[in-house]
């Protein structure tokens, strides 16, 4: 057995500049960055980060492994997000932790409770709403549209009245900007106005909380969370419930909205698939509320998973050591940051056949069930998304909605070529780019 080799030797990955280090080659080359230290012999390397801790980026299949690892932690990587999230997220927890606060909040997102708790009836009754409101203003910038049909499934789904909508995306928006920007809580600043925005979210959640637990009856995503239970009859308090309500607004926004995004993208360079699209939606009736529904739709699920596959909104995952460990020959201490390169999974050519290439049949020609690496766009082990399944029913009722509107209006989608992509904090298409027009078809 060789000796590990000595952690304080890891090389720099190319592409460092000074002051910044590597923060500016991630946000507009994540990709190239990723590929190029796959190429090295050496894949572990260094990234230099110029606020918070160096990460470690392992960029290899094999690193895949430490979603499961048990000397790792996640309570790192969700800092980023403390604003939004604070600290009691299942996201940023580990271990017996992260199993309550996760088990207690899942019934609305398992296949019957999408279903069974009404997620399925909102998601569709936005869907229809918008596609249409869509199709009548014939030109629009297609993030901007799928983003707020995601944002608003979420608030529906939390009970947040039609009236209030808008305020609360407003709110919303000041709590994303301050949550990016520079620490400092001043008045003017947006982190004040992120930490405003935030009391204004609780104070609103403290409501339908409130009103949830003194009816035993009600409905919707705010009264499972407050009845939620683990195995051993726990649940979640005050400052959980919110942490993880503005969790599942977080996590299940940007994600889906940027893949819907590329859905559309991908629809308009090819006719051939938007027809075939129109012929599996006109084959079916109504909208697919549970996975056992979509199998209706294995053409539109195909589609979804390989602009997933191609365009993963979160490129690079990270977990915090809690133990000494060896990775690729490097006796790594506890408490360093190990990058997982989520991004470079989906092009690993053992797993997919032609991995940059575009072919959503890929996904149907394959019946065996999906591997840990196909699987992969949605992270792995105890934090595995949560929101996968209503994830896929949302794309899928929104590109079925769409190709049959647009059969019924005549119309095609125009989009000039694929959008670029930017890759911080998420990865998704430049929203300018997605500028998209319903011309006669
Ligand atoms: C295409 C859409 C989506 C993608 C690609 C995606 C991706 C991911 C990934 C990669 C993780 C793991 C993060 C980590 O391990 O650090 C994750 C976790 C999570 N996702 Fe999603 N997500 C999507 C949609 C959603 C939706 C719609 C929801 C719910 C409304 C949601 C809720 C969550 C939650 C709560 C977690 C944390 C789970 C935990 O810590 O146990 N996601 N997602």
């Amino acid at each position: 057995m060789t000796d590990a080799r000595a952690f304080a030797d890891v090389a720099d990955a190319p592409g460092r500049v000074p002051w910044l280090g590597h923060l500016p080659r991630l946000a507009r080359d994540l990709p190239g960055l990723l590929r190029g230290a796959a190429g090295k012999e050496e894949r572990l390397s260094r990234l230099r980060m110029p606020f918070g801790s160096d990460i470690y980026l392992w960029a290899s299949v094999e690193s895949l492994d430490l979603l499961s690892h048990k000397d790792v932690s996640a309570v790192e990587s969700a800092k980023i997000g403390e604003v939004i999230v604070g600290h009691t997220s299942m996201l940023g927890s580990d271990g017996a932790d992260h199993r309550r606060r996760r088990t207690a909040s899942s019934a609305p997102f398992t296949p019957r409770g999408l279903s069974m708790t009404g997620v399925s009836d909102v998601i569709r009754e936005v869907v229809l709403e918008r596609v249409e409101a869509m199709l009548q203003r014939g030109a629009l910038r297609m993030l901007d549209e799928t983003q707020a049909l995601s944002l608003e499934i979420l608030f529906r789904v939390m009970g947040v009245p039609r009236d209030e909508l808008d305020e609360w995306v407003r709110r919303y928006n000041h709590l994303i900007r301050g949550a990016l920007g520079p620490r400092w809580n001043i008045p003017g600043f947006p982190r004040h106005r992120a930490l405003k925005a935030r009391a204004w979210v609780d104070e609103r959640l403290g409501r339908y909380v409130q009103a949830a637990r003194e009816d035993p009856d009600s409905e919707g995503l705010v009264a499972e969370l407050v009845r939620g239970r683990d195995e051993d009859g726990s649940g979640l308090d005050e400052i959980e419930l919110f942490d993880n309500l503005r969790l599942l607004v977080l996590a299940g926004h940007e994600t889906t909205a940027s893949v819907m995004a590329w859905m559309v993208a991908y629809l308009a360079q090819s006719p051939e698939l938007q027809e075939r699209l129109l012929a599996e939606a006109r084959a079916n009736e109504g909208l697919p509320r549970t996975p056992k529904e979509l199998r209706g739709y294995p053409l539109a699920e195909a589609v979804f998973r390989e602009c997933l596959r191609l365009h993963p909104p979160a490129v690079l995952g990270t977990r915090t050591t809690t133990a000494p460990m060896t990775v690729e020959g490097v006796a790594i201490p506890e408490g360093v940051v190990l990058g997982i390169p989520l991004w470079l999974f989906s092009r690993d050519a053992e797993a997919f056949d032609d991995p940059d290439h575009f072919d959503p049949d890929r996904w149907i020609r394959e019946t065996r069930k999906l591997s840990a690496v196909e699987l992969s766009v949605f992270g792995g082990g105890p934090h595995f998304c949560l929101g996968y399944h209503m994830a896929l029913v949302e794309a899928v009722q929104f590109i079925v909605a769409l190709v049959r509107a647009m059969d019924d209006a005549g119309v095609r989608p125009e989009m000039r070529g694929l959008p670029g992509e930017t890759y911080l904090p998420l990865a998704r298409p430049r929203a300018k780019e997605t500028l998209c027009r319903f011309v006669a078809r």
